[in-house]
């Protein structure tokens, strides 16, 4: 049996408090802090979090770990990613720093398109390999749940070869079967019909949940309805991509259809809220999409303030959001979409759990939950979203173990 391991000395122990999820409202904001605090972690789980003094001598095989200078926060939950991809598009990103739009370039071929292009070339093995690269930066930003999507595939062969490669890596696997038609296809009906008829029998093997871009240029809602309710027919969870540019009637679609989660939301008006507000379907901010690509930040506090259950993630993906660091995330969160860091550290552990039905293991750091633990190299949590260069990151325990140290 593997030894146990104590943190010891910490300056902080910090947790979203309380055990349900997600946490909404007054909720959002209230964290458990310890100071001069241990965590004791055996056979992957926390067993114990306390105040030095009340430590009682450990028995056994013990690994102790020096905190001093130490605060320690449940492991980052990414919950919204398209990390599983091949080749870059830093063309584009030139093109758009000198005035091209995301969605003109998307229109014209290139945008997902050109990703779709490069995956499909890539083979599996290749995008397997780029994905363990990218876990490893992900991991070093303080993520230790993650989700990723396939989308760059479009054809039977690669979209599942992305979900395979994902749940290899250690992923949770979004089927993003709905992203953009591709090329061979004349229109999105006919990709529907190819895509829930080839792909959706063997896709539910893998996945967990499906999800839908829900855009002008993409999919209309009768579409991505047509797409979610053959998904849920088949067992999986339901997420949406929707008013990222436009209000084009996701969010009542997501609400209609019981979906887990809404994400980007950064065109939605005050009826959005409202309607969103009063239902179980979490808001996904991400709140580096709308960085990169020029975009207001979603509502965040107008959703907070409703008592809608919000969540944030990176996005992390070639084109709208190329970086993996929830600190970043929670550094926007907090300076340009008006949360408070407790806020923000809620939506990114236990509501990010939530959405990938893991909030009964993930996002807190309590005994009973995973051993997925970030230490970072500062006097207090709030560092977490305070330091917007980052950095903090010292080490990443995951399942009692050190996975990573700077
Ligand atoms: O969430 N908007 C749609 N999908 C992704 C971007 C994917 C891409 O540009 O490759 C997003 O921003
Ligand atoms: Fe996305």
């Amino acid at each position: 049996m593997a030894p146990a391991l104590l943190i010891r000395d910490l300056a902080q122990v910090a947790s979203p408090a309380g055990t349900g999820a997600p946490l909404r409202g007054a909720d959002l904001r209230r964290v458990d802090v310890v100071e001069d605090a241990y965590v004791h972690c055996r056979d992957g789980r926390v067993i114990a979090v306390g105040r030095m003094r009340e430590l009682d001598p450990l028995d056994g095989d013990v690994v102790e770990l020096d905190g001093r200078g130490l605060v320690a926060l449940p492991g980052l939950v990414d919950c919204h990613t398209h990390a599983c991809f091949a080749g870059d598009r830093v063309e584009e990103f030139d093109l758009r720093a000198r005035g091209a739009s995301y969605e003109e370039l998307h229109a014209a071929g290139g945008g997902i398109l050109s990703t779709v292009r490069a995956t499909r070339a890539a083979g599996e093995d290749v995008l397997r390999t780029a994905l363990e690269l990218r876990r490893t930066a992900m991991r070093s930003h303080g993520t230790t749940t993650w989700e990723a999507k396939s989308g760059y595939g479009l054809d039977r062969e690669t979209e599942l070869a992305q979900l395979r490669a994902v749940a290899a890596v250690g992923g949770v696997p979004t089927w993003l079967g709905a992203h953009a038609v591709p090329p061979e296809f004349d229109d999105a009906d006919a990709y529907l019909e190819f895509a829930l008829a080839e792909v959706l029998p063997e896709a539910v093997q893998v996945a967990e949940a499906a999800d839908v871009f829900l855009e002008r240029g993409a999919f209309d809602a009768v579409r991505a309805r047509r797409y979610l309710e053959a998904c849920r027919r088949a067992g999986l969870v339901l997420r949406l991509h929707a008013d990222q540019f436009t209000e084009a009637g996701g969010v009542d679609l997501a609400i209609e259809l019981g979906a887990r989660s809404v994400d980007h939301l950064e065109a939605t008006q005050d009826d959005g809220v409202r309607a969103l507000s009063a239902t179980d379907v979490t808001a996904v901010l991400l709140p580096i999409a709308a960085l990169v690509l020029d975009r207001p930040q979603a509502p965040a506090r107008a959703l907070a303030d409703a008592g809608a259950a919000i969540a944030l993630a990176t996005d992390f993906n070639p084109g709208s959001a190329f970086g993996e660091s929830l600190p970043l995330a929670c550094a926007l969160a907090c300076t340009q979409a008006g949360l408070a860091p407790a806020e923000a550290l809620a939506a990114c552990t236990v509501n990010a759990a939530h959405v990938l039905g893991r909030a009964d293991r993930a996002g807190r750091l309590a005994p009973g939950y995973d051993a997925d633990i970030l230490l970072l190299d500062a006097p207090d949590w709030r560092y977490l979203a305070y330091h917007v260069s980052g950095g903090d990151v010292a080490i990443v325990v995951e399942h009692g173990e050190i996975a990573w140290r700077r």
